[in-house]
């Protein structure tokens, strides 16, 4: 018997499409099943001001297959030397939807960012003024802190206290990847959300370094231990209003992934939805991942959920997911999540 779930269509509230030929070959794929997503401004030069992002929110309309309905919601790469009237700016004109802290060197691309938080006390002040929300990776960098404690130190050294220095501040936690990031915050106000992979309700580190590492399984934050990966099931399934979709989807193109210095990120724009209907199956709160997908995330950030709907039907044979997205790059091989999945996107 075929079981049918329809759902309010989802958005990705953290997304990587890069530009040039690679945006040309993933955009179709977010495209096809998502209304809206933030965009992230990890670019080469990074999306710094609202000009650079006006111009790259072009490039991926232009970019759009016609047919397609999709909204980017544009965010700015926040530096020391950003200008908080510049950011204000673009927030008014309705460019950009929130501003992206990277902690300089956390991960690919990010050498733009900030190690002196001082320096951008005032941007973080102006946006609490506006109501525009910080969207945060968060680890620490520190060469002496183990890379598995960094998201867990970071709460503790950098996002309380800046929280604390500036009342009013909306913030995601972006990717969280620790039960150390669900408590914090579910302890925490509403002015505070945070944003989970769909990799990370499917793997922990486990999955990266048994039976020999797999490059594919390798992105920013790392992945944990298996009681970090349920505590993120836990909370993703809840329905609790905090947490959201941010698929991270990050494509690279093979020859950068399976190399000796291979790139962070894992490409799951394709299978997400049929992977999050499995998960959500699995705990019992499929009535849930309307929430998870669809209603927190727009909630969070005052946007209205979209009127479109997503059907996901689940069959007797498993589906077949592409392999790889051709790019004229190279290949981009799709997050494989290593089980049988029945569920699939009907077609619109
Ligand atoms: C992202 C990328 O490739 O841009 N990689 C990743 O592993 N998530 C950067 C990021 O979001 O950390
Ligand atoms: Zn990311």
């Amino acid at each position: 018997m075929t079981q049918s779930l329809t759902i309010a269509r989802p958005d990705d509230w953290h997304l990587h499409l890069r530009d040039g030929a690679m945006l040309k070959a993933v955009l179709p794929e977010t495209a096809r099943h998502f209304a809206r997503a933030i965009i992230m401004p990890n670019l080469v030069p990074p999306v710094v001001t609202g000009a650079q992002a006006a111009a790259y929110k072009d490039r991926i309309m232009a970019a759009l297959p016609a047919g397609m309905d999709f909204a980017p919601l544009m965010t700015l790469y926040l530096t020391e030397d950003s200008d908080p009237d510049d950011i204000a700016a673009a927030h008014a004109s309705g460019l950009i939807k929130a501003v992206k802290l990277y902690p300089a060197g956390a991960t690919t691309n990010s050498a733009s960012g900030v190690s002196n938080f001082k320096n951008v006390r005032a941007a973080l002040e102006k946006m609490a003024e506006i109501g525009l929300p910080l969207c945060v990776h968060g680890e620490v960098t520190d060469h002496d802190i183990d890379i598995f404690d960094r998201e867990a130190v970071f709460i503790d050294r950098v996002l309380d206290p800046i929280r604390k220095a500036t009342p009013g501040l909306r913030v995601v936690m972006e990717h969280i990847t620790t039960k150390d990031g669900v408590a914090y915050v579910q302890d925490n106000a509403t002015d505070l959300g945070a944003t989970i992979t769909t990799h990370h309700l499917i793997i922990n580190r486990n999955h990266i370094l048994v039976g020999g590492i797999k490059p594919h399984y390798y992105c920013l934050p790392v992945a944990k231990r298996e009681e970090h990966r349920l505590a993120l099931r836990a909370a993703a399934t809840s329905g609790d209003a905090r947490f959201f979709l941010g698929t991270d989807s990050a494509p690279h193109v093979d020859d950068l992934k399976e190399n000796a210095c291979g790139c962070a990120g894992c490409f799951t724009a394709t299978n997400t939805m049929a992977l999050l209907a499995h998960v959500f199956e699995e705990e019992n709160a499929l009535e849930n991942l309307e929430k998870f997908a669809s209603r927190n995330g727009p909630n969070f950030y005052g946007l209205p959920v979209n009127d479109a709907k997503l059907t996901l039907t689940k069959g007797a044979e498993a589906t077949v997911f592409p392999e790889k997205i051709e790019c004229s790059d190279g290949p981009v091989t799709v997050f494989d999540p290593g089980f049988d999945v029945f569920w699939t996107v009907a077609d619109q």
